[in-house]
C-alpha cells in the first residue's frame, strides 16, 4: 500500500493510474463500518484509494476538534489489510491554503436535522469532499448510510457540480447489540453503552409499525419517540420522517421509500441512527437507488 503524504505525490500517483477508481473518504479512527466501504470499492474498481482527514471546517466551534479520536498506524495497518491500494493523509494547511476563500454551500437538503443542530456543518463536509474527489478523481466513490443527510448533501453537489463520478451508498454496519459503529462511541461509559442500544431499538420498533402497515409519519414518529422517552440516559435531538430521497419531512400517508432518523444524546457523544423503510432498502444497492438520489 502506498503512502501518500502530499498533493503532488497523490497527483503523481493518481496519474500514472489507468483503469477504474473507487475512493472511501474518512476521517480515520476506523471500524468495520469504514472497512465496508473498502470491500465495496475493491469489488467495482481496479484500484481502491483512501483518504484519511479529520476536516476542522465540518466540526462546530463547540464541538472539540482536538478530541476527536486518532490512530493513524493502526489505520494504516487495517487498510493495508482491507486492500487499498494508496492512502492520502494531508494535513490542515495543504487543504486549507493561508486565506482561501472558497467554500461550497448545498441549499436546501443540508437545512434541517443535522444541519439543524450544527451550522456550517455540510459546508464544511461539501467543500472537503469536492476538494478530495478533484484530488482523487475517482470513477465511483463510497459513502455511509448512517451519515444520511451528509449522502444527500454530497448526491446534490455532484449533481450540480456535474462531478463525473458515481456516489454509492454502503449500509450500515452495527455492533452484535445493534448499536451502529461509529468513531464516536468510544467516549461512551459503560452504561451510557447499554443505553444506547435505544436508538436501534427506536428504529425497529418504529420498522414493525412499518411493517404492519402504518403510513403516518407522525404516527411512525411517536413509536420511536416514545421507544426513545424510556430510557433515562437518552436525551432525544429528533426523529425524522423524510422522503428518502429529498430528505423532505413528511406531513402525509405515503407510500414512497422514506428515510427514519433519529438523533440522540447519550451522556456527551450525540449518536445517529437511521433506517431506509421499507426495510429492503438497506442494503448497498437499495440505498444507492433511493438514498439523496436525483
Ligand atoms: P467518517 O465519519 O470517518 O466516515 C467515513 C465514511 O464511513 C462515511 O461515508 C460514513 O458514512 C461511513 N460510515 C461511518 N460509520 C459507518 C457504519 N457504521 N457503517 C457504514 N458506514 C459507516 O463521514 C465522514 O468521515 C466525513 O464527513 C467525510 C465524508 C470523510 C468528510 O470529511
Amino acid at each position: 500500500m502506498r503512502l501518500l503524504e502530499t498533493i503532488v505525490d497523490l497527483r503523481t500517483y493518481r496519474s500514472e493510474l489507468s483503469g477504474q477508481v473507487g475512493v472511501v473518504l474518512t476521517m480515520g479512527y476506523l471500524h468495520a463500518g469504514h472497512l465496508s466501504l473498502v470491500q465495496a470499492a475493491r469489488h467495482e474498481n481496479d484500484h481502491v484509494l483512501a483518504t484519511i482527514f479529520v476536516n476542522p471546517t465540518q466540526f462546530d466551534p463547540k464541538e472539540d476538534l482536538s478530541a476527536y479520536p486518532r490512530d493513524l498506524p493502526r489505520d494504516l495497518a487495517m487498510l493495508q489489510e482491507a486492500g487499498v491500494d494508496a492512502v492520502f493523509t494531508p494535513t490542515p494547511v495543504m487543504m486549507y491554503p493561508a486565506g482561501y476563500q472558497t467554500t461550497i454551500s448545498v441549499e436546501t437538503v443540508s437545512e434541517g436535522k443535522e444541519g439543524a443542530v450544527r451550522p456550517g456543518h455540510f459546508r464544511g463536509v461539501a467543500t472537503i469532499v469536492a476538494k478530495l474527489f478533484h484530488l482523487t478523481q475517482p470513477h465511483r466513490s463510497y459513502f455511509g448510510q448512517k451519515d444520511a443527510q451528509q449522502v444527500a448533501v454530497i448526491r446534490r453537489m455532484v449533481q450540480d457540480l456535474i462531478f463525473p463520478l458515481e456516489v454509492r451508498v454502503g449500509p450500515i454496519v452495527r455492533e452484535s447489540d445493534g448499536l451502529a459503529m461509529s468513531s464516536r462511541n468510544v467516549y461512551l461509559r459503560p452504561d451510557e453503552r447499554q443505553a444506547a442500544r435505544v436508538l436501534h431499538r427506536a428504529l425497529q420498533a418504529t420498522a414493525m409499525a412499518y411493517a404492519a402497515g402504518e403510513r403516518h409519519p407522525d404516527a411512525l414518529r411517536s413509536t420511536a419517540e416514545h421507544v426513545i422517552g424510556a430510557e433515562p440516559l437518552a436525551a432525544l435531538d429528533y426523529v425524522s420522517v423524510a422522503d428518502a430521497c429529498t430528505l423532505a419531512e413528511q406531513t402525509h400517508p405515503t407510500d414512497a421509500p422514506l428515510l427514519l432518523s433519529l438523533a440522540a444524546k447519550i451522556g456527551k457523544p450525540r449518536l445517529l441512527d437511521n433506517m431506509l423503510l421499507p426495510l429492503e432498502l438497506n442494503t448497498l444497492e437499495g440505498a444507492t437507488a433511493t438514498l439523496g438520489a436525483v
